[in-house]
């Protein structure tokens, strides 16, 4: 017998993430290729931006996906959330050159207020949230302050596509294949003071730390390319990035509902205390994931130096919550 479809929710979904977000998970990349799916898009009121949302549905009409039980377009959170299971918070402005995240907090804070308080008004009451535009910890900790009903431990950010980045820059500099890397952590904030961490990184079983042998090169060559890689990619495109946000996206989404096999992947989620961090900071973790809960991975040493990395990320997290109290 065929599964009941879920229903999907993606703001921002005439918007390049989105364009590179809906036809994936239209065909089962996201929630598994046995599971419908009813998007619900929300895009601004603007004429443009309605009018672009409409000519992205009639692509996905054209491509038949056989999983896709509906498409409905929105321009009000209230009715783009209606009994959604699960909830892509994409639609916020993007950086340019020049930007740090942070300084698109004033920018975006307000959307998420108000698609907070639309989530706790009308979503499943087990809705799954992930916050992809940015800043995107401290927008989904304003999402999670909004929405009192749901629970705070289903609000989560994107920090997914720093993890990939990571494995990425860590297969390259050891040979191996990126799928062969495990245990990878990254801490923090998605910005460039996150610390990805691969002190207990193995590959085939071999030490990634032990593998790599080179302090230098995680201080000053490994650490900076991952923080900085958004910046890059900005001044290589002239956009920020959007086929890997998406990719990151739907990794995220699928691990969390799908579950890891014991594989640790990192999420944003909010802190229940965990590693010293104050409760209900948004805060990237390293998790495993099984039957649509995820869990932080325990017992990680934190030495000198990676402790005094997750200060700095926290520090620079918990000012941002600070600027936004105001919102909440
Ligand atoms: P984009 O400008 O191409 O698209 C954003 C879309 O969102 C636009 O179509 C816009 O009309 C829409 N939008 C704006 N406000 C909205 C609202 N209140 N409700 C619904 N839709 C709204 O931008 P993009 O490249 O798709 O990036 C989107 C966000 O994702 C940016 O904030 C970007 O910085 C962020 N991002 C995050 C990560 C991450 O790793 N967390 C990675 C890449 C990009
Ligand atoms: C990224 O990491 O690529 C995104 O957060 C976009 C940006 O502003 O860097």
């Amino acid at each position: 017998m065929s599964k009941k479809p879920v229903r999907v929710a993606v703001t921002g979904a005439a918007g390049q993430i989105g364009y590179a977000l809906l036809f994936r998970i239209a065909s089962g990349e996201m929630l598994g290729k046995d599971q419908p799916v009813i998007l619900q898009l929300l895009e601004i009121p603007d004429e443009k931006a309605q009018n672009a949302l409409k000519g992205v549905i009639m692509e996905l009409e054209d491509c038949a996906f056989p999983l896709l039980a509906g498409i409905e377009a929105h321009s009000d959170p209230m009715t783009a959330f209606k009994d959604t299971d699960y909830a892509l918070l994409v639609g916020a402005r993007p950086r340019g050159p020049g930007m740090e995240r942070a300084d698109l907090l004033a920018a975006n804070a307000q959307i998420f207020t108000v698609q907070g308080k639309a989530l706790n008004a009308v979503a499943s009451r087990n809705v799954r949230v992930l916050v992809v535009g940015n800043p995107a910890n401290t927008n989904a900790y304003i999402a999670m302050k909004s929405a009192p009903d749901l629970p705070a431990k289903n609000f989560t950010a994107m920090l997914r596509l720093d993890h990939n980045r990571a494995a990425s820059q860590i297969a390259a500099k050891t040979g191996k294949a990126v799928g062969s890397i495990e245990k990878l952590a990254v801490w923090g904030n998605h910005s460039p003071t996150m610390y990805a961490d691969y002190r207990n990184a193995t590959i085939d079983g071999q030490s990634v730390k032990d593998l790599i042998n080179d302090e230098q090169w995680n201080r000053e060559v490994f650490l900076p390319t991952v923080g900085k890689r958004g910046a890059a990619i900005i001044a290589a495109r002239g956009l920020s990035s959007a086929a890997s946000a998406a990719n990151a996206a739907i990794d995220h989404m699928r691990d969390w509902a799908l579950g890891t096999n014991g594989k640790w992947v990192t999420m944003g989620i909010p802190s229940g205390g965990e590693y010293g961090i104050p409760k209900e900071v948004m805060f990237g973790y390293p998790v495993t994931c099984e039957g649509g809960e995820y869990k932080i991975v325990q017992g990680i040493e934190i030495d000198a130096f990676s402790q005094e990395c997750i200060n700095k990320t926290l520090k620079e997290l918990t000012d941002e919550q600070d600027g936004v109290k105001h919102l909440l």
